[in-house]
């Protein structure tokens, strides 16, 4: 009985949070988290965040290939091109409460716009590139206008001038960046844009795989990454370096939470990493950039927070039991540099990884297989039904 959930010696066999559950072959990511190594279609992330931008490495992620000069600069017009989005979507999110998460509200304008999309209704691979392409368009300007209206200003429409990067930040704030700000963002996109078969990507993957549409496989990827233990992390890496206040608090927070377990360090440990996370380490630099070009007190104070922090987690934690800091520790101190609201950092990574998600979504479905799991069932059977009168 049970055969699929029991071993050898007909032992329960669960593996719980899937960690050695290797579902399928892929081309897309490879995540060496013993040597501190993420490529992407065989690039390492270092070159990446050294030399390509969100638009190439969508392409790279997507097609298995880098562009060519002209793929890339029809690739990227096309990207332009579909950035606005229709004025039902303006309409509704002006109607969703202002006190709903971002990542939340994301979700419903993310399904909305699936249902105003030209293919709607068409299902499996053939409409997915398509309509990966229009949705990673419209991501930004989605976030954009769901954080400016909760701000209480009008959103800014799209401009087809500017890089994604640099559209995004200006429809946030209403001003073109300059090169630095542009390239951290731009830096901060490549970073987050893929990372193998995480919480969300299988999400994405699981709706995917029971051939349903493209744009309820990335709902249910926003959904996921909407967690704490997942995306939501950034935002909580930043409230947690302000719970802290300064950086002559960290030691005895470290001791009186993160020693004594009461609290997880947010922003460190990872299913995959056990040593630092190469992610990490560029956001990390760009982080101490950015405190050099802000000029700002209160971000150099938060960035020495999160300093002493990493200190007192890679010394100890990481070196002891390989929980070390990871993409979402470093990630915040960039967008706050940038003035963008704690609330928007999930977004931020959405904006990205919708590119990660629908190249999974593309190489799964076109070898399409439905994930279906078991569990192993410990309750009882054959129970006697009792009418409701006689239940006591
Ligand atoms: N701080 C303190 N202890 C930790 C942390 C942490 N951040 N992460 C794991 N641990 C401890 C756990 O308490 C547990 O200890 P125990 O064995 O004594 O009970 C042990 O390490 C294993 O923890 P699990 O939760 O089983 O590890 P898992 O691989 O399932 O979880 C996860 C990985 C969810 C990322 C976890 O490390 C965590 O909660 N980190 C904080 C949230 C975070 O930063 N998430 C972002 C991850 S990156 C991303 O998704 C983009």
């Amino acid at each position: 009985m049970q055969k699929w959930c029991l071993d050898e010696k007909g032992q329960p066999k669960i593996d719980k949070g899937a960690e050695n559950l290797c579902m399928d072959e892929s081309e897309i990511c490879f995540i060496d988290g013993f040597h501190s190594k993420l490529y992407y279609r065989g690039y390492s992330i270092e070159e990446l965040a050294s030399n390509s931008t969100f638009e190439e490495t969508t392409y790279l992620l997507w097609y298995g290939k880098l562009p060519t000069r002209s793929e890339l600069n029809s690739f990227t017009e096309d990207l332009r091109r579909n950035r606005d989005i229709p004025q039902g979507a303006y309409d509704l999110i002006k109607s969703i409460p202002r006190d709903t998460h971002p990542m939340e509200a994301l979700r419903t304008v993310a399904s909305y716009l699936g249902n105003v999309d030209p293919e709607k209704g068409k299902l499996g691979v053939d409409s997915m590139p398509a309509k990966a392409l229009r949705l990673t368009a419209k991501l930004p300007t989605v976030v954009a206008a769901l954080a400016r209206t909760r701000d209480g200003k009008e959103p800014i429409k799209p401009r087809s001038d500017l890089s994604h990067a640099a559209n995004f930040l200006y429809m946030m704030s209403g001003k073109v960046p300059d090169n630095f700000w542009e390239r951290a963002m731009d830096v901060s996109l490549v970073l987050y844009a893929e990372h193998e078969m995480n919480a969300s990507s299988f999400a994405t993957v699981v709706v995917g795989s029971t051939l349903s549409d493209y744009y309820s496989s990335i709902v249910g990827g926003i959904g996921a990454l909407r967690g704490p233990l997942h995306g939501g992390a950034n935002e909580e890496a930043m409230k947690q370096f302000f719970e802290i206040g300064s950086p002559e608090n960290v030691d005895a927070w470290y001791k009186e939470y993160a020693l004594s377990g009461k609290k997880r360090v947010m922003g460190a440990g990872h299913r995959v990493y056990k040593t630092y996370d190469p992610r990490a380490k560029v956001f990390r630099e760009y982080s101490k950039k950015s405190v050099e070009v802000s000029k700002d007190p209160k971000i150099a104070s938060i960035y020495g927070v999160a300093e002493r922090l990493e200190n007192l987690v890679m010394s100890q934690l990481c070196e002891s039991r390989g929980i070390c800091t990871n993409v979402d520790y470093w990630s915040g101190i960039v967008y706050y540099a940038m003035g963008i609201p704690i609330e928007q950092y999930t977004p931020i990574f959405a904006i990205a990884r919708i590119a990660g998600w629908s190249a999974h979504l593309m190489e799964y479905v076109a070898r399409n297989r439905i994930l279906r799991p078991r569990l192993y069932y410990k309750g009882m059977l054959d129970l006697e039904y009792v009418p409701i009168e006689k239940r006591g």
